[in-house]
């Protein structure tokens, strides 16, 4: 184990979401295709007063008032996101803003955006820095934050929106710590969700070969992982006995049942037929390629049901958030991981939790982390269930007409914003007004 690890997490979720059964109805399909075939109960949305900035600004001054820091004691910030809103200032340089009264100008660390995957760049630089000799003994900071936002169709009920800010330490004592040399990484180069329009929010998604590409990457990442964290006295690596609990990016809750039912797939094919009568109702799964099995909805289905009591034991305790939120993008694996530690507190000691972080295009990582020390005041902010139940859940005509006004007022310049405060959770940063050169202001709640 290193001795950099996770000392405070805190999570923002926004205040606005609607119900999927109601999305359901309103877009007139068959009833329980988004609430049971994509896993999803709620999505959060938000009005023209909150961007990516907005969403970064409100997690890290959370964090550090929680954290009962001084924003002095920050070396290093790095922040995750999908969302460009300049193409040339970072969404970091703003946060500075943060720092301002506290005279700390000397902040390394800037955006890392590859899709889903930049909070993973952000965490892999920041802790490279606290093993280094550049480190020079404060905090770093690593922010999440995107808005997921998609055209009418397919892809829309998958949206959501929410931010988490990770306080990193360098310190024997931090409570969640990284495993030294199990990390394995797959990138490539594929054209399956991107976004080349400038002036519009909405990403070209490919739908199929979107989720293709984020199980084929996890194929690989597993099977490096699972080679490096095999132990001596260890025939074999098997996810079902050497990991704890996995946390897995979450487009939706049906891929987070896929990704698991999939790790176990891999274990099969490494397990000789007849070895481990586990496998016994998926036999007949054995000689599909392991290239196209993944496409194959009956082998699909039978390895999640075969693997149902392990994640709702393993998977579930990580998954719940997301299910109510939506796909954050960059902030859902980490996110997912603050569920964790308020579902299972201190039940996590000792325990070996397993990540998969996957951006289109593509990037994609597996690694583990330890709890080694309790993890009472990890999470800090408002209980996240607590926080869920003090939402305004909206009806689907108001999710739409945001959607519609966030079309119609992307990229415009000189624009005040005109959606009410009030709402909004207290101590939540929101937008002023995008200046006449496309200058950015913001206030808090
Ligand atoms: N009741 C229960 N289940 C239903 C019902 C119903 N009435 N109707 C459909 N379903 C099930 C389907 O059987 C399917 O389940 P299965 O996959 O277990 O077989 C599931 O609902 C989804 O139905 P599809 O027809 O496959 O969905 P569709 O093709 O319309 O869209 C998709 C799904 C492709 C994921 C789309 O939402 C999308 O493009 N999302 C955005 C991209 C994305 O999230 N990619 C993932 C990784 S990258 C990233 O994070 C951006």
């Amino acid at each position: 184990l290193t001795d950099v690890g996770i000392l405070h997490m805190v999570v923002y979720i926004p205040r606005t979401a609607v119900s999927q059964a109601d999305l359901e109805r309103y877009d007139n399909i068959s009833s329980g295709k988004y609430t049971i075939g994509l896993g999803q109960s709620h999505m959060s949305f938000v009005s023209d007063r909150e961007d990516v900035i907005s969403l970064a600004l409100t997690a890290v001054s959370q964090l550090v008032r929680h954290a009962a820091i001084s924003y002095a004691d920050i070396g290093r910030l790095e922040v995750g996101t999908e969302t460009i809103l300049d193409k040339s200032k970072s969404i970091k340089t703003t946060l500075m803003r943060l720092f301002a009264r506290s005279g700390n100008c000397e902040v390394e660390g800037l955006d890392n955006t590859n899709a889903c995957y930049g909070a993973t760049a952000a965490l892999f630089n920041t802790i490279a820095w606290c093993e280094s000799s550049a480190w020079d003994g404060r905090y770093a900071v690593v922010v999440a934050a995107d808005i997921s936002v998609y055209e009418p169709g397919p892809a829309r009920p998958t949206g959501g929106a929410g931010a988490v800010a990770m306080l990193i330490g360098r310190t024997p004592s931090a409570p969640i710590r990284f495993e030294i040399g199990l990390r394995a990484t797959c990138m490539g180069d594929t054209y399956d969700f991107f976004k080349p329009r400038v002036a519009n929010e909405y990403p070209t998604v490919r739908g199929q070969q979107t989720v293709d590409t984020f199980v084929l990457a996890m194929d690989e990442c597993y099977r490096r992982y699972s080679t490096r964290a095999k132990s001596p006295h260890v025939h074999q690596f098997n996810a079902r006995r050497d990991v704890d609990y996995c946390v897995f990016h979450a487009p939706f809750n049906k891929m987070v049942q896929k990704s698991f039912a999939r790790l176990v797939y891999n274990d099969f094919l490494k397990t000789p037929p007849g070895e481990d009568p586990f496998y016994e109702p998926v036999e007949q799964y054995r000689n599909l390629s392991p290239e196209t099995s993944h496409r194959n909805r009956d082998a699909q289905r039978a390895f999640v049901k075969l693997t149902k009591d392990f994640y709702d034991q393993k998977c579930a305790p990580a998954a719940w958030l997301a299910k109510k939120v939506g796909n954050c993008y960059t902030a859902s694996l980490y996110s997912s991981l603050a569920a964790l530690i308020c579902e299972k507190g201190n039940d996590l000691l000792n325990k070996r939790i397993l990540l998969y972080s996957f951006g289109s295009g593509f990037a994609a990582s597996m690694f583990s982390i330890r709890v080694t020390a309790p993890v009472d005041d990890v999470f800090l902010g408002t209980d996240l269930k607590e926080r869920l139940e003090d939402r305004i859940i909206a009806p689907v005509d108001e999710y739409i007409r945001t959607l519609k006004e966030r079309e119609v007022n992307y990229g415009r310049f000189g624009y005040l914003p005109k959606a009410n405060t009030e709402d909004l959770f207290p101590g939540t940063w929101y937008l002023c007004e995008v200046g006449p050169d496309g200058e950015r202001s913001y206030d808090q709640v």
